[in-house]
């Protein structure tokens, strides 16, 4: 898709959205002609500019597009700060058709502070994971995108560094969705490893690849121990990313950023086996991993002054004869041994030893892994809130209000010294799940686990469960895979 800006009306536009505000008669700002156009629906009373209307009339006019839909924005100053990127993405999401390629954008100057909510609420929405359909079908598929959003703004030059930055983050976000939602046969370990691969050529960050040999070599138990019921094509990787950007002072180098994002590219649950409802889109479990690497591949684009590490650890967890099994016992990278309780429980394994490697190599200021971990995260939290757990009072504080201002929305969840405990093994060091009581609190002790492994790393961890894949989107969203976080992390590092 293209961004461009047109100071016309009639630079072939099939549909134009041009947002009004109750008791706005004047328009100031717009063209002439809309002005009369608006003038007459208000006196028709067909529309009246509240928060939630649109109306959407089509013209014959040569110099005018074929559709205008006028969308109601409410009062001027009782607009709240995430509703322009759901109307407009809202909007864009229910216009879209077949002849509805190019869609032009009218941003009137009450709204320029909000440009870069609305031009991702509109690129967004632009997605659709129905890529594997053919014939007929396929045309639908296709049809719900479009190709050019043309934003007509006063003092255009002002925001075009915003509009791009804007597209290149919602690509980015559309890529992960792509990967999470990519079906275990197509996206596996081997193909995410080699999408890797060629998102760091094109885009400035290093990758090494670490396959299953090295890990055995590195002695990394807890993870090879996931590994184990998958067949010999579905190997386990762990992928090491690197950007640095150029000219860095030697203080800020040593203090990177460390991204673990969990790489789960379908999650069975092993011989504690997903019931037959738990094992729907369980190719999900990727998305903590798939986040990871569309950070690392806008960071150079976006010309963040931070040096950020992403490890994404790539197994299946399935289960046949050599398959992992419940009261086994594991050396971790890390040397601390652990008891398993529930092969369901393979998150934490596998970040585990991602997390310790990653601390011990890098040196990190900064911590921050993402994961589809629980199932009680999300029933605590519903899918419209992350979990945020950690030891560090401010990375989290600033990671919501991060999350605040994308809309990627965190709420802390409680780490009682008492979880931690809870963990303890009964002939290892540590259990994957607590005594019985792994019902209650669930997000947290999973929490509780990962802190055995980030020694005194400042660290924050982002349960994603919920959010990663719903059936009801958000507006400007599609159903699916959403690739949540992307954009907060990414706000999180041009900060800090
Ligand atoms: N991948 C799942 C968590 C999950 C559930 C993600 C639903 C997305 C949607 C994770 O590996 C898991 O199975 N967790 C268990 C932990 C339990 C055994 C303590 C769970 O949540 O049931
Ligand atoms: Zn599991
Ligand atoms: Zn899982």
């Amino acid at each position: 898709m293209k961004i461009s800006f047109s100071g016309s009306l009639t630079s072939n536009i099939d549909l134009l959205i041009c947002p009004v505000f109750k008791n706005d008669k004047i328009l100031k700002n717009y063209d002439i002609k809309l002005k009369k156009i608006y003038n007459e629906l208000l006196n028709d009373k067909l529309i009246s500019g509240e928060k939630g209307e649109s109306e959407t009339i089509i013209k014959s006019d040569k110099n005018l597009p074929k559709k205008i839909c006028f969308i109601g924005f409410g009062e001027k100053d009782k607009l709240l700060d995430f509703e322009p990127r759901e109307i407009i993405g809202g909007k864009i999401k229910h216009s879209m058709s077949k002849k509805v390629k190019r869609i032009g954008l009218f941003i009137p100057s009450e709204l320029e502070k909000y440009f870069t909510d609305i031009v991702e609420g509109a690129c967004l929405v632009n997605y659709t994971a129905a890529k594997f359909k053919t014939g007929k079908d396929s045309d639908k598929a296709n049809e719900s995108l479009f190709d050019e959003l043309i934003i007509i703004i006063s003092n255009e030059n002002k925001f075009k560094k915003a509009a791009n930055e804007a597209l290149v983050l919602s690509d980015a976000v559309n890529r992960v969705r792509d990967l999470v939602n990519g079906p275990p046969n197509y996206v596996n370990v081997e193909t995410f490893a080699e999408n890797a691969k060629n998102l760091s050529k094109s885009n400035a960050f290093k990758i090494t690849i670490l396959d299953k040999r090295d890990l055995e070599r590195m002695k990394m138990g807890a993870f090879l121990a996931v590994n184990r019921g998958s067949d010999k094509k579905g190997g386990a990787k762990m992928l090491i990313m690197e950007y640095c950007p150029k000219g860095l002072s030697k203080e800020l180098f040593k203090k990177p950023v460390l991204l673990v994002g969990k790489g789960l590219i379908f999650d069975s649950g092993g011989y504690n086996l997903k019931p037959q409802k738990g094992l729907d889109d369980m190719h999900q479990d990727k998305a903590g991993g798939a986040t990871v690497l569309g950070v690392l591949s806008v960071l150079n684009k976006l010309n963040i002054k931070r040096r950020v590490i992403g490890i994404v650890p790539l197994t299946e967890n399935l289960l046949d004869a050599e398959a992992y099994k419940p009261s086994e016992v594991f050396t971790s990278y890390s040397g601390k041994t652990i008891e398993i309780r529930n092969t369901d429980a393979e998150g934490r394994m596998i970040l585990a030893d991602a997390l310790s490697y990653g601390i011990k190599m890098f040196k990190p200021e900064y911590t921050i892994d993402l994961a589809t971990l629980t199932g009680a995260c999300m029933v605590a939290l519903g899918d419209r809130y992350a979990g945020i757990m950690g030891n560090n009072k401010k990375l989290i504080d600033d990671l919501i209000k991060c999350g605040n201002e994308t809309d990627e929305l965190l709420w802390e969840l409680p780490m009682h010294r008492d979880f931690k405990e809870a963990m303890k093994g009964r002939v290892a060091d540590i259990r994957n799940i607590d005594n019985g009581t792994s019902a209650l609190a669930g997000a947290s002790k999973a929490a509780a686990f990962l802190e055995y492994f980030v020694e005194d790393s400042k660290w924050a961890h982002l349960d994603i469960a919920g959010v990663a894949f719903m059936e009801k989107p958000k507006a400007y969203d599609q159903a699916m895979a959403t690739g949540f976080g992307v954009r907060l992390l990414v706000n999180f590092l041009s900060k800090n």
